[in-house]
């Protein structure tokens, strides 16, 4: 009897950011044997050229998909969403999946006031590419982008409900929603992957300073009903690879408040 491989879905991120998005994708697929990078080494990838983050990135994929044993691949990373897709597409032949698109459909899904609101890395931020995306799927909303890099390093940290976190989202949403248009926002769209862990400290300062409730959304959810349709009966045996380009011990310790890393084969990899 012939043998086939298991089907299986590499997903990668600068950090440990990405590792919500493959939590989502491992709830909805759990069968699929899944392959995880993140480029502990180098984050962050937000602050760097798109130069830069487009060359990390294409080295990342190079290692997730060298022994060809991949049917996908996740690019769990807004930065590298923003910059870097039609440059994976071309290198690699199998099918790439980044995290925007499905963002901006579940914030033009959400927003009833036609104002949604982005935060993300700079380099997300300066691409312009979640204002395309959603103006492609309803050019009538509008979209108000804000950079906030630091949030990356207090994910890292593991500071997801902290009086730091909440000061840093204060010092960042205060002056951006003095702005009329701004103020309009129902829905925001958590526009980098390690950014859903702030969920709680977000809802709590955006009610402070709105006085209203505000939508949150991110990709993983969508990205994982997309690949839950399309490898619907595809079998794999729920093998988790998560590899690091530094520090496991970091890695495990942080990366574990992301992900149950118990059952997972984790190893460092150089790229
Ligand atoms: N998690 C990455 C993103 O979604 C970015 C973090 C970084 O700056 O490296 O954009």
């Amino acid at each position: 009897m012939a043998q086939t491989r298991p089907a299986r879905i590499a997903v990668f991120d600068s950090g440990v950011g990405g590792l919500t998005v493959l939590a989502a994708i491992h709830r909805a697929l759990p069968n699929l044997d899944l392959r995880f990078l993140g480029d502990t080494a180098r984050l962050p990838y937000g602050t760097k050229s798109a130069h830069t983050v487009e060359r990390y990135a294409l080295q990342a994929a190079q290692s997730l998909l060298a022994d060809g044993a991949v049917d996908g691949l996740v690019v769990a990373c807004n930065t590298v969403s923003s910059c870097a897709l039609p440059a994976l597409r071309a290198r690699f032949d199998v099918e790439v999946l980044g995290v925007i698109e499905p963002g901006a459909a579940a914030a033009v899904a959400a927003t009833r006031s036609g104002h949604v609101g982005v935060i993300g890395t700079e380099r997300t931020v300066a691409s312009g590419a979640y204002a395309q995306a959603v103006a492609a799927l309803d050019p009538r909303v509008t979209v108000h982008a804000r950079a906030t890099p630091l949030l990356v390093s207090l994910a890292e940290e593991g500071w997801f409900d902290h009086p730091a976190t909440d000061a840093t989202l204060r010092a960042y949403l205060q002056p951006w929603l003095a702005d009329p248009g701004v103020r309009q926002i129902d829905t925001l769209v958590l526009g980098c992957t390690h950014y859903p862990v702030f969920a709680l400290a977000l809802s709590r300062v955006l009610g402070d300073l709105l006085e209203r409730p505000v939508r949150l959304v991110d990709s993983a959810e969508p990205i994982a009903r997309q690949l839950g349709q399309r490898f619907a009966g595809a079998q794999g045996r729920g093998v988790v690879e998560l590899f690091a380009t530094d520090s496991l011990e970091r890695f495990e310790r942080v990366g574990g408040l992301f992900f149950p890393m118990a059952h997972a084969q984790v190893a460092l990899v150089d790229l």
